[in-house]
């Protein structure tokens, strides 16, 4: 397939998830609107169809909660929608702070906005009316980078944590798999559920565990049960964790609202000051020398939780390393862990290839995502490793040329079995095809 006709598949793509309002995900295990994919899709859309970005953007902010809070799920109306958990599970309701007039959960995903914004007034072909979204959007991407450090960082470190899986975007990641296991469920006293995300062959083989989810749908009632408090959660979630990933992308986040800020002429005291703390937090706190990559710390135990996945290769996206860290980091790359060197692994297994229990199949424990090799791509480049970043950006065109815009991929080649994996026609794995695509003209 020539690149014209695989841009305008993925384009079809796009156009076919669309539903007026917002994109789907997927056109059916993803029914709604979620976080951090409004965002990549927002990019892919940014190019050809820039009004379709804004409005992606403006409809995920318009379900903003009243303390800045980004939802990780708008909910749309479409009764034919088949998800668990919905909008009557959360409660959002509960809160004060949720919106009155559309339905959300009551968690974040990763802060993917700030530096969305920036490469959508980058790519603008009508940089005045780029120029007037920003200043629309600014206020809001600030109101919820300071919910981030007001509520999430009670340690004032300028490291953020998550509460939920679901929060870090990388449901089942192994990072997770100690703090998760120290938390001892009572079937019994779990409410009724019924998981939706098992309709398609082998979705239970690719998939998050039941085990996961009894923990997944624990942590929403705890936090329903609290009304959504911020305060009593932390106090009582067993589940607090600083991860590289969403705090790499905030940081990158952190410098677009830098960028933007000055270009509207804002005062941006309050992005600088985020800024500077949370690259020195992270590189005090999470930063592992032997290892060159960064860990993420389990705030409730207290410990660094020593995993390897390419979460902690993320930070390069915000500038986080110095150049010398940087090194380290394609040093890691390029080492059995992630196959970076003519291995005949495609770039880049979520999960080090070291790991006993890595599962190239199996969700966020090894397959490529195609959302993280764009994150390493730019990453990547701001370090100069283009023969590396190019690797990158090559490996994953090759998987969803061949193979369609799947959710995720097996690396392994040859595999056994399908090497697209979860539900394919997805929505990020065409937006982000998209502008790889742009880069591959362009050089
Ligand atoms: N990935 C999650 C799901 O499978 C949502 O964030 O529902």
């Amino acid at each position: 397939m020539n690149q014209a006709q695989l841009q305008q598949m993925a384009q079809v793509v796009l156009d076919q998830n669309w539903n007026g309002q917002f994109t789907k995900p997927a056109p059916s295990l993803y029914p709604h609107q979620w976080n951090w994919d409004a965002g990549f899709i927002a990019i892919g859309n940014a190019y050809d169809n820039f009004g379709r970005a804004m409005a992606e953007m403006r409809h995920l902010f318009s379900a903003q909660w009243k303390n800045g809070l980004v939802p990780q799920i708008v909910f749309g109306d479409d009764p034919q929608a088949r998800y668990f958990p919905g909008p009557g599970f959360w409660q959002a309701h509960r809160s004060a702070q949720a919106p009155e007039h559309i339905q959300t959960s009551g968690i974040t995903m990763p802060p993917v906005h700030g530096f969305v914004l920036w490469k959508m007034y980058e790519v603008a072909a009508d940089k005045a009316q780029a120029k007037a979204f920003l200043k629309e959007m600014y206020p809001k991407v600030l109101a919820l980078h300071r919910y981030l450090y007001d509520y999430r960082d009670p340690e004032e470190e300028g490291l953020v944590y998550i509460r939920h899986p679901w929060e870090g975007g990388t449901d089942n990641s192994p990072i997770w798999d100690r703090t998760l296991s120290r938390m001892q469920i009572d079937r019994d006293q779990l409410p009724a559920y019924e998981r939706k995300d098992l309709q398609k062959p082998k979705a239970a083989e690719h998939r998050p565990t039941q085990e996961d989810y009894d923990r997944y749908v624990y942590l929403v009632d705890l936090f329903r049960q609290h009304d959504y408090d911020d305060q009593k959660i932390y106090e009582e979630c067993p589940f607090l964790i600083q991860d590289p990933l969403f705090n790499g992308i905030l940081s990158w986040s952190n410098e677009a609202l830098i960028q933007i800020g000055s270009l509207i002429g804002e005062d941006i005291t309050e992005p600088m000051q985020w800024h500077e703390l949370t690259v020195w937090s992270m590189n005090e706190k999470l930063w592992d020398e032997d290892r060159g990559i960064y860990n993420a710390f389990d705030l409730r135990a207290g410990e660094i939780i020593p995993v390897h996945t390419s979460s902690g290769l993320i930070p390069l996206c915000g500038e986080v390393p110095t150049q010398e860290q940087a090194e380290a980091m394609l040093r890691t790359l390029e080492s059995p862990a992630f196959g970076g060197k003519d291995s005949g692994i495609l770039l880049c297994p979520t999960y080090s290839m070291e790991a006993k229990d890595i599962n190239y199949k199996k969700y966020w424990r090894g397959p490529v995502w195609i959302n993280l090799n764009w994150l390493l791509y730019h990453g990547l480049m701001r370090y100069d490793m283009t023969e590396m970043a190019d690797r990158i950006r090559k490996h994953s065109l090759e998987l969803l040329s061949r193979h369609g815009f799947y959710e995720y991929f097996d690396p392994r080649r040859p595999a056994e079995g399908e090497i697209g994996c979860g539900t394919d026609q997805f929505s990020w794995s065409a937006a982000l095809c998209l502008d790889f695509l742009q880069g591959e003209m362009s050089g």
